[in-house]
């Protein structure tokens, strides 16, 4: 028997419209009967393509239509995903925690934000999300719409019903909807796009075990990776890429094609134990093909060409970038101030970096730009050239440790003393 629902929230009687936005998953399909029996409103669906590997649309729409959905739109948002999201990210060289490139954080605010455009267009006066109560992804939702429009109301079904897993296949059955693989639940809970996925649940929530080999839908398991690596070239632009092995593409292509050639060789697999916004730790395996060798080129062209000032200051802003993504917070001013930062140390970021790819393993080997600032002749072992004089070296050393010194004499002193003066 379906548990019964809470009493919804929002108020029925103010709730005319309601923007859901729809995956075609389980959850977000009982919501779109259940937003219509609580609410008696009219439902409109929104799905969103990010790149989602596999995702046959045509179907997504079909079923919402079939489940009363007055209206179902996709979006192909790929390219505003692409500049507007990735591409921020990858000149952040944004990683949160230890290995997690926030593709699906980076999403959510670019869903919150056409969520937020379709709603006005189409008349509604509410947005509907599936995220659950333990997670980030609310967090993101909600912040972007409060942020983007105060007055749209949102609903959380999955946050307010009392369903379980096998209440809810069953309020599937009676209701007419459609569960994928018969009555089997998925074993994980899966979010992807073009800059990675992610999967959650199931025995992953098991510390002490690795993760089962059906877990990699995407990379290719590094063992099964072929025996001969591959390099692949990624030329950027002032931290764009831009060509791959010297072919010209645009960036929804570049990063498709990157995490094709990445998933061959098994890279981008990441096992990660996460800090959440909302206090949990919780364990997600990542498959990051791409942004497994477009960070990596990126980062090392970037350090190639900036100042040591420039590399050892950046590396601060860059976790505060990552940490103001994954909270959620895309529209605090903090984010494009740190961005605006980005941007101009990413001007000189032109050039190529050959990366080995080899059973896993993302290596750079080459790299060459016009910014470098490195000079083969002063970096030479073998010369001893005009523009670095070797012979000011020990004055260097005098002076640079004066300090360090001179702390060591004046603290040892007082050990010898007793310590009281
Ligand atoms: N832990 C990651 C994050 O918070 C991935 C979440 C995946 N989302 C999902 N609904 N399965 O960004």
């Amino acid at each position: 028997m379906p548990a019964q629902a809470d009493t919804p929230s929002p108020d029925p009687d103010a709730v005319g419209r309601v923007l859901l936005l729809y995956s075609g998953g389980l959850d977000t399909s009982v919501m779109l009967r259940w937003i219509q029996e609580q609410y008696e409103a009219e439902i409109v669906a929104l799905t969103v393509n990010l790149g989602q590997p596999d995702e046959d649309y045509d179907v997504v729409v079909g079923k919402a239509r079939q489940l009363g959905a007055t209206d179902a739109v996709v979006v192909d948002a790929r390219e505003e995903f692409a500049r507007d999201y990735v591409l921020p990210a990858i000149k952040a060289n944004a990683i949160y925690g230890n290995g997690y490139p926030l593709f699906t954080a980076l999403g959510r605010p670019l869903i919150a934000k056409l969520a937020v455009e379709h709603a006005r267009r189409t008349g509604c006066d509410t947005v509907a999300h599936g995220c659950t109560g333990k997670g980030n992804d609310q967090v993101r939702i909600e912040a972007t719409v409060a942020a983007l429009d105060p007055e749209l109301k949102v609903i959380a079904p999955v946050r307010q019903w009392s369903m379980s897993r096998d209440e809810e296949i069953a309020y599937a059955r009676e209701h007419g909807i459609p569960v994928k693989g018969g009555t089997e639940a998925p074993p994980y809970s899966i979010d992807d796009n073009l800059w990675g996925r992610s999967s959650e649940g199931g025995e992953i929530e098991d510390l002490s075990e690795a993760p089962r080999d059906q877990v990699f839908q995407l990379v290719t398991r590094p063992e099964e990776a072929p025996d001969e690596s591959q390099l692949v070239r990624v030329e950027f632009d002032r931290g764009c890429p831009v060509a791959l092995d010297g072919e010209l593409m645009g960036l929804v292509e570049l990063l498709e094609r990157a995490a094709e050639i990445g998933r061959r060789h098994g890279v981008g697999i990441v096992d990660h134990i996460e800090d959440r916004i909302v206090g949990l730790k919780i364990r997600d395996v990542y498959e990051v093909p791409a942004a497994a060798i477009v960070l990596a080129a990126h980062r090392e062209l970037e350090a190639l060409v900036s100042t040591i000032h420039q590399n050892n200051f950046k590396r601060a802003l860059e976790d505060k970038w990552a940490y103001l993504c994954y909270a959620g917070l895309w529209h605090d001013p903090l984010r494009t101030d740190l961005d605006a930062y980005m941007e101009s140390a990413n001007e000189v970021v032109t050039g190529e970096v050959t990366l080995k790819l080899y059973k896993g393993s993302v290596t750079p080997v080459a790299r060459s730009s016009r910014y470098a600032l490195y000079d083969r002749s002063l970096a030479s072992f073998g010369e001893s050239g005009a523009g670095f004089s070797q012979d000011a070296s020990p004055g260097f050393i005098e002076l640079f440790t004066l300090q360090t010194r001179m702390a060591r004499r004046v603290r040892s002193h007082q050990g010898d003393g007793g310590g009281t003066e």
